[in-house]
């Protein structure tokens, strides 16, 4: 149960276990949070053992009830089985199965490989190998663990395209989508590959591929312990991961400047003679991840004059995108496990472009398809809203850009030392601007009944907008929609009525001084409609005063840099309107952290 709470995050609507004892298999699911299948098994426990399986899902096929709750089991209730993504032919399987006289009972994809797990064990007597066999019979994308009563001291896994880590610990082993799941036990782990099957014993852990060749096993120390995954006082994760966001930055730094004082991005194994080579790049990313992408395209393009293009990964492969070997495509994921910026970089691949990933989770799918991965330091991030994962992939992007730079010899070395000394500040600068946010939780709480909030934004700013919506949204629930605040006139303005919030993110007064302008008249042109105006502005910047209702100080930051103080008011503001509403801040409805399906 503690495993699975740490897996929660990924899906709540849901779950169930499995237990190997007393020569037989027993089995309880409920529909909802975790707790509802612990109150279940407080009142009919099930027998002790140590061999078992359990699942929080949410849902693909089939709403969440109790009967579509994973564990799945077969007639006979010999075999159980969970699964993560979705199994593309299961209706031609099911079909077959009800011929030959399965009774099926849920509306699930998963249920299927319970069956044919079932009848291939009774040809077999041998799960592992029963697995494979089902396996080449499947489509689509899935992580299936499976334990079968024939077989009392052994659990199998298999996974295709969708994530699966090993836990190798003594006299113990264990089998999680994520390594916070088994992390107080061990963190020694292992690496599942593409299409492989893995078989825990008492005495250790053998992986062979579907076709039953042994395979190759990489194994890897978790460098993070359990108490990082703890919440550590906080009410939520958000709250504590928005609280980490200092360390983060400056952790995602570390490093990065060598002897000589040039930029070192070691992990970034693409040659310099290919990188000098690159004619477009082109970032792929999803949700906050794809906002980080928006971001990077400014300073890359300002950087490195090199064309930048930001897709959502979800479109890019659907629209036959052009690209070649001098396209450098960046995929941006803090999971590593996202299926659509997995299918874009694939789609990349395909075309002979290079990938670069930035990625959060170290031995995810996404860095190890990739060509390169430049890791961010932020720590296990559990709270579903990306809050700490966002500003790291911001500072990831930053260093590409001035690597880009630097050997290309578009940026001299004095110039990215010096952005790298401003980007070394920006973690003092998110400091101070979380001691000032007092305020912001107040107007927050007394936002709590308004059904919309706009945010505005110009330059670096409209991705801050963009990204300050999508918190609201999927944390408070409201309607919440970020423009570019010169797109205003040309229709969203007919929004504009009286007591309206709308967050307007200003860009500095200092360096491009005629957005500033043009934004302070923005303002000016809501509030005359009627706007509640909750102005974020550099300290020191005067001339907004009269125009804002609400007035949120950040600390004077370069102005490409500016979105990774801007966006921290907008993460408090959404996490406290959300509490004020009563909703459940780490786990929005709906939602899952690590979206594993397309
Ligand atoms: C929003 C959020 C999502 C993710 C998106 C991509 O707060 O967290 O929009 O950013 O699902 O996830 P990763 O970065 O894991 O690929």
């Amino acid at each position: 149960m503690a495993g699975l709470r740490r897996l929660e995050y990924r899906g709540y609507d849901s779950a169930g276990v499995a237990v190997l004892a007393d020569g037989g298999l027993a089995a309880a699911r409920k529909a909802g949070k975790l707790v509802n299948l612990e109150k279940e098994l407080a009142a009919r426990p099930l027998p002790s053992g140590t061999t078992g399986i359990g699942h929080t899902r949410w849902a693909t096929h089939g709403g969440p009830t109790d009967a579509n709750a994973h564990p799945h089991l077969d007639n006979a209730g010999q075999v159980a089985v969970v699964h993560n993504g979705i199994i593309e032919n299961f209706a031609g399987l099911r079909a077959e199965l009800a011929e030959r006289g399965h009774e099926l009972r849920s509306e699930t994809d998963t249920e299927v490989v319970a069956h044919l797990l079932a009848e291939e064990f009774s040809a077999t007597a041998d799960l592992a190998e029963a697995m494979r066999l089902v396996c080449r019979r499947l489509e689509g994308a899935f992580t299936l663990v499976a334990a079968h009563a024939g077989e009392p001291d052994v659990v199998v896994g298999a996974r295709r395209n969708s994530p699966l880590v090993v836990g190798v610990g003594e006299g113990e082993a264990f089998l999680a989508s994520d390594v916070a799941a088994f992390i107080a036990h061990t963190r020694s782990a292992i690496e599942l590959g593409q299409d492989q099957v893995v078989e825990l014993r008492r005495d250790g852990v053998t992986v062979t591929g579907f076709d039953g060749r042994p395979a190759e096993v990489r194994s890897y120390h978790v460098d993070w312990d359990a108490s990082a995954a703890e919440k550590g006082g906080y009410d939520y994760f958000m709250l504590k991961e928005i609280a980490e966001q200092p360390k983060a930055v400056a952790d995602t730094l570390l490093g990065r400047i060598d002897a000589s004082g040039a930029l070192t991005l070691d992990e970034v194994r693409i040659p310099a003679s290919e990188l000098r080579e690159v004619d477009k790049v082109v970032i792929v990313a999803c949700g906050t991840a794809f906002h980080a992408g928006l971001i990077a395209k400014y300073a890359i393009e300002h950087w490195t004059r090199i064309p930048c293009e930001v897709e959502l990964a979800s479109e890019f492969r659907y629209r036959d995108p052009i690209l070649d070997s001098r396209s450098l495509v960046i995929a941006i994921s803090q999971s590593g496990e996202t299926m659509d910026t997995l299918m874009a970089l694939r789609h990349a691949r395909e075309q002979g472009s290079k990938v670069l990933a930035i990625c959060n989770t170290n031995g995810s799918t996404i860095p190890r398809e990739s060509d390169a991965v430049l890791y961010t330091h932020a720590g296990p991030e559990v709270a579903v809203a990306s809050t700490k994962a966002f500003l790291t992939q911001l500072v990831a992007c930053y260093l590409v850009a001035l690597y880009l730079g630097q050997v290309r010899g578009t940026k001299w070395g004095d110039e990215i030392r010096a952005v790298v000394r401003d980007l070394a500040q920006i973690s003092g600068a998110v400091e101070r601007v979380l001691e000032t946010m007092g305020p912001v939780r107040e107007l927050a709480r007394s936002l709590a009944d308004k059904d919309t909030v706009l945010f505005l934004g110009r330059h670096v700013g409209y991705p801050v907008a963009l990204e300050g919506a999508l918190k609201l949204k999927e944390l408070a629930y409201m309607h919440a929609e970020g423009f570019a605040a010169g797109e205003l006139k040309h229709g969203p303005i007919a929004l504009i009525e009286e007591d309206l919030p709308v967050v307007v993110v200003v860009p500095s007064p200092r360096g491009r001084s005629v957005l500033h302008d043009k934004i302070v008249s923005n303002i000016q042109e809501i509030r005359a409609r009627g706007a509640r105006t909750i102005v974020i502005a550099e300290e020191g910047d005067e001339t907004v005063v009269p125009y804002a209702d609400h007035l949120v100080r950040i600390p004077v930051t370069p102005v490409l840099l500016s979105p990774l103080v801007a966006t921290v008011p907008l993460q408090v503001f959404a996490c406290e309107l959300a509490t004020a509403r009563g909703n459940e801040v780490d786990q929005p409805r709906n939602l899952a952290k690590s979206v594993t399906v397309e």
